[in-house]
């Protein structure tokens, strides 16, 4: 039963149908891997902003026969991986043919970007109809690691419209107010657990949800109002 004072209820309305209905995990960029591989056998994936490259590790589990390509700006502070392709690029234009890419992969790198609008347009453009873009990116998250900008879900949803494509599912992940106080207490290892498993505020939403009887959607709304990061799958149309 939904409740119409939910703080995060004006999100709900507009992220609907993206929000998952049956619940309310916190979910990483990797979670979406297994579906989305499982109709794309052979998959040419890009990994945009690739980092060391260990995105590969996952999507190889999946399915050996993957074609998994890096991408990377030339001023990286990361190192990739010898062993995996990578093609170094200027941070906007992907070194793709139109529609030739079945899924593109980005883990916490919008941030990082200068000109995410231009970006996520050639995203759209190197897509195959059909095809897929997926990641994370951050919401209430300090600044860190050259970070340029923070995306509401609100804005990541309009982002991906003006440039063609469609959000199916949007996710949260580890909440904004433990990011606060990791950067402010400088990073202990001790927060690390929070990106795999439940953080504390989203704890605090499920149990305070059990009492109030929020639904999934609720709570994901609530989740994502105060979320630190979220994980996203789009699509480019069929058509068009
Ligand atoms: C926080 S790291 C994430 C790396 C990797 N995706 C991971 O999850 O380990 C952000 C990455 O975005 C890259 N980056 C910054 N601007 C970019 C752009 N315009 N296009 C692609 N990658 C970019 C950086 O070089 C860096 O490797």
């Amino acid at each position: 039963m939904s409740d119409r004072r939910l703080p995060g209820a004006d999100l709900r309305t507009l992220l609907r149908p993206a929000l998952p209905t049956r619940s309310s995990a916190q979910a990483l960029a990797e979670h979406f891997i297994p579906a989305l591989l499982a109709p794309r056998p052979g998959a040419t994936v890009v990994d945009l902003g690739c980092g060391r490259g260990d995105s590969v590790d996952a999507f190889r589990a999946v399915d050996p026969s993957v074609r998994w390509i890096g991408v990377e700006v030339g001023d990286s502070e990361y190192e990739t991986r010898p062993d995996v392709e990578l093609r170094i690029f200027d941070g906007v234009s992907l070194p793709f043919e139109d529609a030739s890419v079945d899924l593109v992969f980005s883990k916490q790198v919008l941030e990082h970007v200068e000109r995410p609008h231009a970006l996520v347009a050639d995203v759209a453009r190197v897509l195959r109809p059909g095809g897929i873009f997926t990641g994370s990116t951050s919401h209430l998250e300090p600044y860190h690691g050259r970070s340029t900008l923070n995306l509401t879900p609100y804005g990541m949803l309009r982002l991906l419209d003006v440039s063609g494509l469609e959000l199916e599912t949007i996710m949260p992940g580890i909440d904004g107010p433990t990011l606060f106080l990791r950067r402010l207490l400088r990073g202990p290892k001790f927060f690390d657990r929070y990106w795999a498993r439940r953080s504390p505020f989203n704890t605090g939403v499920d149990a305070v949800a059990r009492l109030t009887g929020w639904d999934a959607e609720d709570r994901n709304a609530l989740k994502l109002l105060f979320c630190g990061q979220y994980s996203f799958v789009a699509r480019r149309p069929a058509q068009g």
